[in-house]
């Protein structure tokens, strides 16, 4: 016989995995829910036990309104839970192939605790068939338990967006799934329980997973697209923002801008696609030009700095960069899968001597990462060229004179995400 979903005043919940994704979701279940928030990262959950979240997206306020909500590092804890729901990262390699190690880890450790009835949904970013194919034969392998009559799972994939306070896990509309009827209305009620915003229940697990990979795919080439067109416009001598404004007018053209792409998703997402795309001998053409086209932008950067330099009688080898903002957006700390570290490695061909700075990112991170130390303060007057890459707010408000006062006289201004009038920069994209 089919065993049970759990009864709807016996859900005790386990999230796998406490980042940008886990920590507001386990924080918003521990409203309701006896629930277990789990990580193997011990300094983690022992600042998390403190009401404090480094990635800035949970207040101490909010976390202590979790009155249900309890971490541990210590996996023993998942035993008394019977829903799993796993939020670890999904990267890539230094290929580009998804990196699935994390995911088949965690499978791993929901194998461990689940039992008999219990359900396990997945949220990380995958390729379509993965739940089924890579985690459910791991938990049934790690279990004893056979999938869809012992246990079931779910995929319900997130869409936050770090740093931004306005579209909050609650307030975006949810999209579900099971691996059987029962249990895809089960994941629905479950997260309609907490989501104010309403859920979608589709068809299956791999329509929800198709459905999350194509909307950061879909952004990603669209980004692309416009990124070209920067391209283009740039040699023609046309300012790139000045066309966008105006065919923005048009009541369909689309409101993308130029940029570099970084962060864990949107740069990382469309590998995750075209690596299934390609095993079963489709060879994706447009989703992967695009890649390249953004994954591009930062040498381009560096290449149009130096010309400007080149073009004012300063030499490189040797000149001074100061670069505004590593973190892959404004107003947040996220480090991941940054772009401007390929501003930073181009200048560096030319023997330019790089200053960076951000006062959002941890200095440490910055330097276990990427062997980068920022300046905290840089002093005025003394670099060639200064290039804003992140419109964190300190930035903009320093505005174009405020900018410009970190260069010595004569240098250089570049505006990667025209934040300041474009009259009082050298160039942007
Ligand atoms: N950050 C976003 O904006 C965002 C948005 C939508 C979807 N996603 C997807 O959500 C998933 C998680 O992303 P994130 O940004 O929260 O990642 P993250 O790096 O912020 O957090 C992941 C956490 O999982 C922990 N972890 C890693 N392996 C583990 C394991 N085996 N067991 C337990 N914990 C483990 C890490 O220590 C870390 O604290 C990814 O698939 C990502 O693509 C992220």
């Amino acid at each position: 016989m089919t065993a049970p979903l759990p009864e709807r005043n016996d859900i005790r919940i386990a999230v796998i995995g406490l980042g940008y994704v886990g920590l507001p979701l386990a924080a918003a279940f521990g409203r309701t829910y006896p629930t277990v928030g789990f990580d193997i990262d011990a300094a983690r959950v022992e600042q998390l036990r403190r009401h404090h979240d480094q990635t800035l997206e949970m207040s101490e306020e909010e976390l202590r309104a979790s009155t249900h909500l309890e971490c541990t590092a210590d996996a023993e804890a998942l035993r008394r839970c019977n829903v799993f729901i796993v939020t670890v990262p999904t990267p890539i390699d230094e290929y580009k192939r998804p990196d699935l190690r994390p995911l088949e880890s965690a499978s791993r450790t929901v194998g461990r605790a689940i039992s008999r009835g219990g359900v396990a949904i997945f949220e990380s970013t995958v390729y379509p068939g993965a739940t089924e194919e890579v985690c459910v034969p791991i938990i049934e392998r790690e279990s004893g338990l056979r999938f869809n009559e012992d246990f079931h799972a779910g995929y319900s994939p997130e869409r936050i967006n770090p740093g931004d306070k306005e579209h909050r896990l609650e307030t975006i509309l949810k999209v579900t799934s099971g691996s059987t009827p029962a249990a895809a209305d089960f994941v629905d009620a479950l997260y309609a329980s907490v989501i104010t915003a309403g859920t979608h229940k589709a068809s299956s697990i791999r329509v929800a997973e198709a459905a999350k990979v194509i909307e950061n795919t879909q952004r990603d080439v669209n980004i692309a697209l416009i990124n070209e067109l920067a391209l283009i416009f740039g040699r023609l001598g046309i300012d790139t923002h000045e066309v966008l404004e105006a065919a923005g007018t048009k009541w369909n053209f689309l409101p993308f801008r130029p940029g570099l792409v970084g962060g864990h998703c949107i740069g990382v997402d469309p590998y995750y696609l075209t690596h299934k795309a390609q095993q079963i001998g489709y060879h994706p053409e447009v989703i992967l030009a695009g890649r390249r086209i953004n994954d591009s932008m930062g040498g381009h950067v560096a290449q149009r700095v130096v010309k400007l330099m080149q073009q004012r009688g300063l030499h490189t080898a040797g000149a001074r960069v100061l670069i505004l903002g590593l973190a892959f957006k404004e107003n947040c700390p996220d480090l991941r899968n940054t772009r401007v570290t390929d501003i930073i490695d181009e200048l560096r061909t030319y023997n330019v001597a790089v200053d960076v700075h951000d006062p959002w990112v941890s200095p440490a991170q910055a330097q276990h990462e990427y062997g980068i130390s920022p300046v905290a303060e840089p002093a005025q007057g003394q670099y060639d060229a200064v290039i804003l890459a992140v419109s964190h707010r300190q930035f903009v408000a320093l505005g174009a004179d405020g900018v410009r006062a970190f260069g010595k006289p004569g240098s250089v201004v570049f505006d990667v995400k025209r934040a300041l009038p474009r009259d009082a920069v050298d160039g942007c994209l």
